[in-house]
């Protein structure tokens, strides 16, 4: 199948790479020349493991290609829109400008029987705002809802192999005959079992951004847990695994420490707030208290700091990852980040080492020091912070930090260090939730 990718973000990316990969044709199209630049050389603009193969590959095959021109896209059957929804200046929703510009500039190009089919993360009544305007300015036209559920570090496994397919489509025969186009676009993985749901516009816009504050309800339960275990002595660590043995709860997402961020999360809660206040509900007040205790976890993790060095002024903090979560190099609303700038503001002389994420934090915090590998970041500190959970900060070995560190401190933030084995060489170890 022609398949254009509007918006080649992390999201566009991926998506344009795997629909390559998965024997379509495609025209990736961006309105960022050095970044259409790069994916064309099949170079990768951001850390994704298994990305760099399987772009490389598409490029090289011919079957992908990229471009800033919404001409090249006439010929494609199915257009996906997948540009980005941030957080708006000064409010809570998402700033909807990408996605109008990007449908805009594209209707003039939909042929005959084309389908338009949206990816990007929005609220609720905006695939049928769009589709009027899809309808309007080409007829023969219709469009689809199709939201993505990749994670990062996962994101072309979770696009080849998704955990579900969901369509919003409209209703009557024009919505079978989306859900036709959108079967031919994903043959690979429906024939190999992955299920999906065909349903409305309204339904599958608000199974994605409902799926996210579930996500993010569960991880500030848990941080909100952390913070009873801290007033009372007991172990967040244990009660997560205890609770999570009950199928109904389950393990995963339970992980107490530094919270969630990211590009989505966090925006993501926020912008489902201002949309149920838009339409005058009080059903996602709750979200407030979940991004509340997620940003409390922060404070706490600068507190633990200040506790363990005394007079943070001057003090020299070794921070361990920067990136919002492992295999990435995503600092945006990065939990690692803020905790490191806090520190700073205070006085301390922060140095950061983040396997993958040193050059993106740069950029957004050039104040920080940086340094080339873990060793050097902990040479003389007097506190050492693992604030992103890479293998590499998991595995360190006691003594030997010890024997680089100027004073034995070390804060855990992700829960992921054996504190025990820590206690035993000499170090002040704290982790979140747990005594
Ligand atoms: C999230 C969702 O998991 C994806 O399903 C969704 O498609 C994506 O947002 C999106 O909307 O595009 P992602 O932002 O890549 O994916 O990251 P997650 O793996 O969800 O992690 C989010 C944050 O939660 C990270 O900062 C992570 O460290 C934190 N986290 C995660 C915890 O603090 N505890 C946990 O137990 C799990």
């Amino acid at each position: 199948m022609q398949i254009s990718v509007i918006g080649c973000g992390y999201l566009g990316a991926v998506h344009a790479a795997c629909m390559a990969e998965l024997g379509h044709e495609v025209v990736g199209v961006d309105v960022d020349h050095a970044r259409v630049a790069r994916l064309s050389a099949g170079d990768a603009p951001f850390f994704e493991p298994g990305l760099p193969e399987v772009l490389a590959r598409a490029v090289a095959s011919g079957r992908l290609r990229f471009t800033t021109d919404m001409s090249e896209v006439a010929d494609a059957s199915v257009h996906f829109v997948a540009v980005g929804t941030p957080q708006a200046h000064g409010s809570q929703a998402a700033d909807m400008t990408y996605v109008d510009a990007a449908v805009d500039a594209l209707v003039p190009w939909l042929s005959e029987g084309a389908l338009v089919v949206g990816k990007s993360t929005v609220p609720v009544g905006t695939a049928a705002r769009l589709a009027e305007k899809v309808h309007a300015g080409a007829p023969g036209a219709d469009l689809a809802w199709n939201p993505e559920f990749l994670r990062e570090g996962f994101a072309v496994k979770d696009t080849l192999t998704p955990d579900r397919f969901v369509y919003g489509v409209p209703a009557g025969p024009a919505g079978e005959l989306a859900a036709a186009r959108l079967d031919a676009v994903y043959a690979t993985a429906l024939a190999a079992g992955t299920p999906r749901i065909v349903t409305d516009y309204a339904t599958s816009e608000l199974v994605k951004v409902s799926a996210n504050a579930f996500l993010a309800t569960k991880i500030s339960f848990i941080n909100a847990m952390a913070e009873i275990a801290e007033a009372t002595g007991a172990d967040v660590t244990q009660l997560a695994d205890a609770i999570g043995h009950d199928a109904r709860i389950g393990r995963r997402f339970l992980n107490a420490g530094l919270g969630f961020g990211g590009g989505c999360l966090p925006k993501d809660i926020r912008a489902f707030q201002a949309r149920a206040d838009e339409l005058g509900l009080e059903s996602l007040a709750f979200l407030a208290d979940v991004d509340a205790v997620n940003l409390r976890r922060r404070a706490r993790v600068v507190d633990l700091a200040a506790e363990l060095v005394g007079d943070v002024d001057g003090a020299r903090v070794a921070v361990l990852g920067v990136a919002f979560k492992p295999d990435s190099d995503d600092v945006r609303d990065s939990p690692a980040l803020d905790v490191a700038r806090a520190l700073h503001g205070r006085g301390a002389a922060v140095r950061v080492y983040d396997p993958e994420a040193n050059t993106t934090a740069a950029r957004l915090a050039p104040e920080l020091g940086y340094a080339a590998d873990a060793d050097t970041a902990l040479r003389d500190a007097d506190v050492v912070l693992v604030l992103t959970e890479w293998t590499e900060f998991r595995n360190l070995d006691p003594s030997r930090v010890g024997d680089l560190v100027a004073a034995r401190r070390i804060v855990d933030a992700r829960n992921v260090l054996d504190l025990a084995a820590w206690r035993a060489e000499g170090f002040e170890a704290r982790g979140l939730g747990r005594p």
